[in-house]
């Protein structure tokens, strides 16, 4: 297609190029902006910036489509499996048995820690937040494979490694913070199966053999995290790694990222959140009422880009549903979790902004039902994004057109003036 567009400004006009996605989404070229008129295209928040083309994943948020290289995220959470869905977005196919096996095996092959990496933990406080300490030892997974500094490294171990460490760093810093020993991987389970076998074996009690609904519970949470194209983590990777940084180093800046409450940390905010309801006597009405008010904030709910509803937060309310009569728990916060949903989606307030309960809503409910603490949600949501971070950065780094990413801005300060020594500035009235 060679549409183009026409820019009207001043007496003159400029034409732009139209690029067209796989369904028919249409963006104005702006490359040549700036070189034909002089101006350039401010959009704070980046509200409506395509930062880059991709074939990794597809959103429709009007309908509430969400595909992983074409796959739709139901199909791939019933039937796939983290480690498989891991392969079709770094890879870009759905993997043959034997591609399957040796990718499997790939994993299991680096899922042990350097021994020396094991001493790092001692220099935290034994309350670090875990996502510090997630952060800190993915970017220091680049010291101990300098390889990887050579810039355009693609080699598969580094994906391999990091893959595969984060689970391991993320269970021996939770057994750490229990004073308990690390346990190590084994190497006959399967990534989640052996995850849950680091996170809570304990050396005085018999082998740890996790539950396979457990298991399929925590596939299926990683699955739906997998991936969700241009979002500020993996925004944050594109841009840490268009500067040919290594890819522990970028994988570090998105984890990083996501740990703020507006994005991956709204998981563990939902749960303080329904705690908070719980406390003040379970009236979700007078809750929303205070959002109402502009008081608190729905944590949760909204989405930047989910306008109907988040295809992720309807699969895990069923799951988190059959997890916990599977398990035989009541868990009153699902209660309230369900209650609040009921009230603000009845709400005018809520429907006239298009909110909706998002992938942290129901998420957290789940994760207690397993057992790991709330400040560690974060870090299970940065577990499943580690292959979303991975796909996007080799993406971009086979990317013949791969520029450093580097924005622009409109300058609103203060014009040239000269500098004044410390004894003749007058001090500024209040
Ligand atoms: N509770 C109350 N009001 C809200 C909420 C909310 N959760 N989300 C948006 N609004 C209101 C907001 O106040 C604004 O109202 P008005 O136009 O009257 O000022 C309107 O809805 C539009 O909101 P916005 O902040 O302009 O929307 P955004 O696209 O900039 O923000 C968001 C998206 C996800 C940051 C936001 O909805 C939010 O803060 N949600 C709560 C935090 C959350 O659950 N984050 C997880 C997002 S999904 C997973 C992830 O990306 O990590």
């Amino acid at each position: 297609m060679n549409q183009k567009a026409t820019l009207k400004y001043g007496e003159k006009s400029y034409s732009m190029p139209i690029v067209e996605g796989t369904y028919g989404e249409q963006a104005f070229d702006v490359r040549s902006l700036r070189k034909d008129t002089g101006l350039i295209t401010l959009d704070s928040g980046y509200m409506n910036t395509g930062s880059t083309k991709s074939q990794i994943t597809y959103i429709n948020g009007e309908e509430g489509v969400l595909l992983y290289r074409g796959y739709p995220i139901e199909q791939l959470a019933e039937a796939s499996t983290f480690v498989e869905t891991s392969y079709l977005l770094i890879y870009g196919e759905l993997p043959t048995p034997t591609q399957l096996q040796a990718f499997s095996e790939l994993l299991t092959y680096h899922s042990m820690l350097h021994e020396d990496m094991r001493h790092l933990y001692d220099g935290f406080p034994s309350n670090a937040h875990p996502m510090a300490i997630l952060s800190s030892m993915v970017s220091a997974l680049s010291a101990y494979y300098p390889d990887s500094l050579e810039p355009d490294t693609h080699d598969e171990h580094h994906i391999g490694r990091v893959l595969s460490k984060v689970r391991t760093i993320a269970a021996f810093t939770y057994q750490k913070q229990h004073g308990r020993p690390v346990a190590y991987p084994r190497n006959e389970l399967n990534y989640c199966a052996n995850f849950l076998h680091m996170m809570f074996s304990h050396p005085a009690e018999q082998t740890y053999e996790p539950d396979p609904e457990l298991v399929k519970a925590l596939n299926v949470l990683l699955i739906l995290h997998a991936d969700h194209e241009q979002n500020c983590s993996t925004s944050t990777v594109r841009l840490v790694g268009s500067s040919r940084a290594n890819l522990y180093a970028a994988i570090s800046a998105g984890i990083s990222a996501l740990w703020g409450p507006l994005h991956g940390g709204a998981n563990q905010a939902v749960i303080g959140m329904l705690e908070e309801i719980r406390a003040e006597g379970g009236d979700c009405s007078a809750f929303i009422r205070q959002v109402k008010n502009r008081e608190r904030r729905l944590m949760g709910f909204g989405h930047r880009v989910y306008k109907n509803f988040d295809p992720r937060a309807s699969i895990l309310k069923t799951y988190a549903d059959r997890l916990l009569s599977h398990l035989e728990l009541k868990d009153e916060l699902f209660d309230i979790a369900r209650q609040l949903e009921e009230v603000a989606l009845s709400d005018e307030f809520f429907i006239d902004r298009q909110l909706y309960p998002n992938v942290d809503f129901y998420s957290g409910i789940l994760y207690r039902a397993m057992g790991i603490p709330t400040e560690m949600f974060t870090v299970m949501f940065a577990i499943g994004r580690i292959p979303g971070w991975i796909a996007h950065w080799k993406e971009m780094m086979e990317d013949p057109d791969l520029r450093i990413g580097r924005p622009r801005q409109i300058y609103m300060g203060a014009k040239r003036r000269d500098y004044v020594s410390t004894e003749e500035r007058h001090p500024r009235s209040p």
